[in-house]
């Protein structure tokens, strides 16, 4: 059955987090937005010229990379696309590493002994089809002990002429941009006006007013056309236009981020005419190829029934090193299952659907890998629902099982799953040792019912999984998906399962 792979996310879906009020006041986010791409330095830098992009096609993929993965320290998952196109890639490495910079000094400031570890976390989508544009759409949280406060990037690129383009290089002058904001101030007031109006917050209409006028300033301000200011406007996928105000750009953090729409006459006549005529036109819709169903039933000789089980799980991807792993599942016959992030599932939905097909179990670890001790309940059923929809798109299937982002969950949190959730009980800490003999020394210490943790976004982990596969193979072993090990054992929703023994 063909079928139309909708760009979900784009401005709707995503942004349904996004609303005024509701979330308390926190501390302002340090990050900056930087003015001008690099070339990516530090560690990015070094693995990058790892990717080969001649495999990738025409293909996004998704680079992630981590540090830590213990929930009561320090942590940071991030992610950038990896295209083709290497100015894209460079000009992305330089500006995830500055976040990456920016998470390394904060925790050495704060140092171990910190009584609320810091959690940076940065995750995109992909904005299309576009036809001489390439437009990403980044979420970056932090936490600094509780919840999350995120801040939105755009980033748009010319394909044709190769360069990323600033806020101010979509408009026709620096006239029609300065134009343009004042249009976009009226939006601001109105969106910030309605918002107060709903506010339960103010006692009387006396207050609700005086709030309104110590709010005219900072809408002022967050609305002077600056890049920075304007770094959330965009063309999105349902073809309309829209800008994207931080959290304290235009008013309180209580208020949260803004979401505004821009009618087309507003921003049109302001517009760069090639960008808005050529550039940004919508593209074909991709049309995906066939779906699969996974079901492999497999018949055992009565002597395999017996042989001692393992499962392999690996986490947080679909990633730029996942079809290499699919290669090497395919040929050592081996099924295992991924706990994928939502976000990069949206990205890599083929590399979802060659899952499926290959016999491969997909779970839910939830959208941007937030951790869930530290989120609300609405944000985490958000997640939750998501990634569910995100994985049922390409698969026509739920995900069976969940996994908590760093095994981290309350009891409410739990009670949410509705499905059995899965942690590991053999761990080689392959996010912090990669070093693939060391890696594949670490899983082959597991016994029969084990669940083997990794991630399939470091190389080196991946270049592990064969000497595994041998290793273990050749104790008379035998790979096998979740479903499989759980087999006729009656597991139950809500309830966590370290092995299958
Ligand atoms: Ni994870």
């Amino acid at each position: 059955m063909n079928q139309y792979i909708k760009p979900i996310l784009g401005a709707v879906a995503a942004l349904a987090l996004y609303s005024c009020g509701s979330k308390p006041a926190q501390q302002t986010p340090t990050t900056q937005v930087p003015t001008q791409d690099e070339k990516p330095t530090g560690e990015l830098a070094e693995l990058l010229e790892e990717i080969d992009i001649q495999d990738l096609g025409n293909d996004i993929q998704v680079f992630t990379t981590k540090i830590g993965n213990d929930p009561n320290k320090h942590n940071l998952t991030i992610s950038f696309p990896i295209t083709k196109e290497s100015y894209i890639n460079e000009a992305e490495a330089a500006f995830s590493q500055k976040f990456i910079d920016e998470f390394k000094q904060e925790a050495q400031r704060l140092g171990d002994s910190a009584t609320a570890a810091i959690d940076y976390n940065q995750h995109f989508e992909v904005v299309y089809p576009q036809v001489g544009a390439q437009t990403f759409l980044y979420t970056r949280s932090i936490s600094n002990g509780n919840n999350y406060d995120d801040q939105l990037f755009v980033r748009i690129y010319d394909t044709e002429r190769k360069t990323r383009l600033n806020p101010i290089d979509l408009f026709s002058s620096p006239e029609a941009f300065t134009a343009f904001s004042k249009e976009a101030k009226k939006l601001a007031q109105e969106a910030v006006r309605k918002c107060l109006k709903s506010s339960k917050s103010f006692a009387n209409e006396q207050e609700r007013e005086q709030a309104w006028m110590n709010l005219q300033e900072q809408i002022e301000d967050g609305l002077q056309p600056t890049n920075e200011n304007y770094d959330g406007l965009y063309f999105a996928s349902n073809e309309r236009w829209y800008l994207l105000l931080d959290k304290y750009q235009i008013a309180s953090g209580d208020l949260g981020s803004f979401e505004i729409e821009v009618p087309e006459e507003m921003i049109v006549p302001y517009l760069d005419k090639r960008l808005s005529t050529a550039l940004l036109l919508a593209a074909a819709p991709i049309i995906e190829g066939e779906t699969h169903s996974a079901m492999i039933e497999e018949t055992l000789s009565p002597e395999e029934g017996k042989a001692p089980r393992v499962a392999l799980t690996f986490d947080d991807g679909p990633s730029v090193y996942t079809e290499k792993l699919l290669d090497i599942l395919l040929k050592e016959e081996v099924k295992a299952t991924f706990f994928v992030i939502g976000k990069s599932a949206a990205v890599q939905s083929k590399t979802i659907q060659r899952m499926g097909a290959e016999g491969h179990i997909i779970g839910n670890h939830s959208y941007d890998h937030k951790n869930f001790a530290k989120i609300s309940l609405e944000e985490a059923q958000h997640q939750i629902e998501l990634t569910d929809r995100i994985i049922e798109q390409a698969l026509n299937q739920k995900p069976p099982y969940f996994r908590f982002p760093y095994g981290a969950y309350t009891q409410d949190k739990l009670a949410l799953i509705k499905r059995p959730v899965i942690g590991w009980n053999v761990d080689p800490l392959d996010w912090k040792y990669k070093d693939a003999e060391r890696v594949a020394a670490e899983m082959c210490k597991a016994k029969d019912g084990a669940i083997i943790l990794g991630h399939d976004i470091h190389k080196t982990t991946v270049e592990a999984i064969p000497q595994v596969i041998r290793t273990l193979k050749s104790k008379g072993y035998r790979f096998v998906s979740l479903d499989e090990l759980f087999k006729g054992k009656n597991i139950k929703p809500n309830k966590v399962y370290t092995s299958g023994k």
